[in-house]
């Protein structure tokens, strides 16, 4: 293991803490070290991998595509992009898809389609919300609203009104003065802690949206495909966004994003203004399409089970550690723990019981297990939550 952390140190930029641990392979929700060791994988490369690891099907959809073509450009029809971009509109609302490599490449697509928006009614501005993140390229930045992810980096030059998460405040008056042409929000942040939007602050937002024709566009990159335990986390409530970005789990562990544009707002993009090279790659599509077949109706009504199961079981190490863990939020499989001790620490104890979790705002665990996760995983879990929480009680005593 050594020798590949002191060869990454000489060779890969050093811009994140990574964990120690050197990946052999993975299979469903476990990762493999080099020695073999096991460790259930409880946040699925950031939420990417929702079918864990190796999904046969995935795997045998992926062969099949690699010995047909792997890229064939732009200029000619991608049928595995034409049938993701089918199965996608039929899994939301009618409209038109813009494939992309990343999550912070949908988000740039997203905000060019809302500039030319804007250039016909003469708005410009974008709506963010206080704590979220969107990326990191220099369009996304701005909208990014973490600051120690956007630090002092330029940003594109369009103006960004950010609104608290928790306090909307006068957002009317916002949207009266301003006139911004879209607002780009998560349900749930990610990165900002697991901050679930609540149905009346949604419900305020999607209306003044309609009245003052803001253009709501939601950020599911994180959240969707089945993530929170419908196909998009929007579903949970009730509207109909304009726009919805989406990237990580779609790809079945391949890179692949875009956005979603609804029917009532199509005719934004026009040849020449914008594209990608390899947006989509055929074998990120092939494999995004079995994702959407798997990740299925049925599916989903598993997924709420899970996340009773896992959520009951949190609750019980909520009331017995009291000390150790705060507020527990989150729908679906998409959890966010407040940690009141060193999360670092504890994360550090989870990994030499060969579990891999993730702290997300500084002091929140945030679990994004693979969606295929079962009851004797999520119970081997909690087992190992317990026993963290003990071994923490103990040296607090000593
Ligand atoms: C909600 C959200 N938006 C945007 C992004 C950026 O996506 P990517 O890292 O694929 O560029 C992320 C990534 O974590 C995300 O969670």
């Amino acid at each position: 293991m050594e020798k590949w952390i002191d060869r990454e140190e000489k060779t890969i930029l050093n811009t994140y803490n990574r964990m120690p641990l050197v990946v052999s392979h993975g299979k469903g929700c476990y990762l493999y070290d080099e020695s073999g060791k096991q460790f259930l994988d409880m946040f699925s490369g950031l939420a990417v991998n929702a079918l864990g690891h190796c999904h046969p099907e995935l795997v045998r959809e992926g062969k099949k595509q690699l010995e047909k073509h792997l890229h064939i450009s732009n200029f000619f029809y991608c049928k595995q992009g034409i049938a993701l971009g089918e199965a996608l509109v039929s899994r939301s609302f009618p409209g038109k898809v813009f494939f992309t490599n990343s999550g912070t490449e949908g988000v740039e697509a997203a905000i060019k389609y809302l500039f030319n928006i804007g250039k016909k009614k003469g708005r410009r501005g974008i709506v963010s919300l206080s704590g979220s993140f969107h990326g990191r390229t220099l369009g996304a930045l701005g909208l990014t609203r973490i600051p120690s992810v956007s630090k002092d980096f330029p940003v594109a030059d369009y103006p960004v009104y950010e609104v608290s998460r928790r306090d909307l405040g006068d957002l009317e008056s916002l949207f009266q003065k301003e006139r911004p042409v879209g607002i780009i929000l998560e349900l749930v942040s990610g990165s900002g802690g697991i901050e679930v939007t609540p149905r009346e602050d949604m419900k305020r937002i999607s209306k003044l949206c309609e009245k003052y024709e803001v253009i709501l566009c939601i950020d599911e990159i994180q959240t969707g495909i089945g993530r929170t335990g419908k196909f998009f986390a929007y579903q949970h409530y009730d509207l109909t966004p304009d726009m919805v970005i989406f990237a990580k789990a779609i790809g079945g562990g391949n890179p692949l994003g875009g956005i979603l544009v609804h029917e009532n707002i199509d005719g934004y993009f026009l040849p020449g203004d914008h594209g990608t090279t390899f947006g989509p790659s055929p074998l990120s599509a092939a494999m995004g399409r079995k994702v959407l077949e798997i990740i299925d109706e049925e599916f989903l009504v598993t997924v709420e089970g899970k996340s009773r199961l896992l959520m009951e079981g949190l609750k019980d190490l909520q009331e017995r550690f009291p000390e150790s863990i705060g507020e527990i939020r989150g729908k679906g499989l998409m959890m966010g723990i407040e940690i009141k001790e060193d999360p670092s620490k504890l994360k550090d104890r989870f990994l030499e019981q060969g579990v891999l979790v993730n702290i997300a705002a500084q002091n929140v665990l945030r679990l994004l297990p693979p969606l295929i996760i079962n009851e004797e995983e999520i119970r081997e879990f909690l087992t190992v939550f317990e026993s963290c929480l003990k071994k923490s009680k103990t040296n607090e005593s000593e």
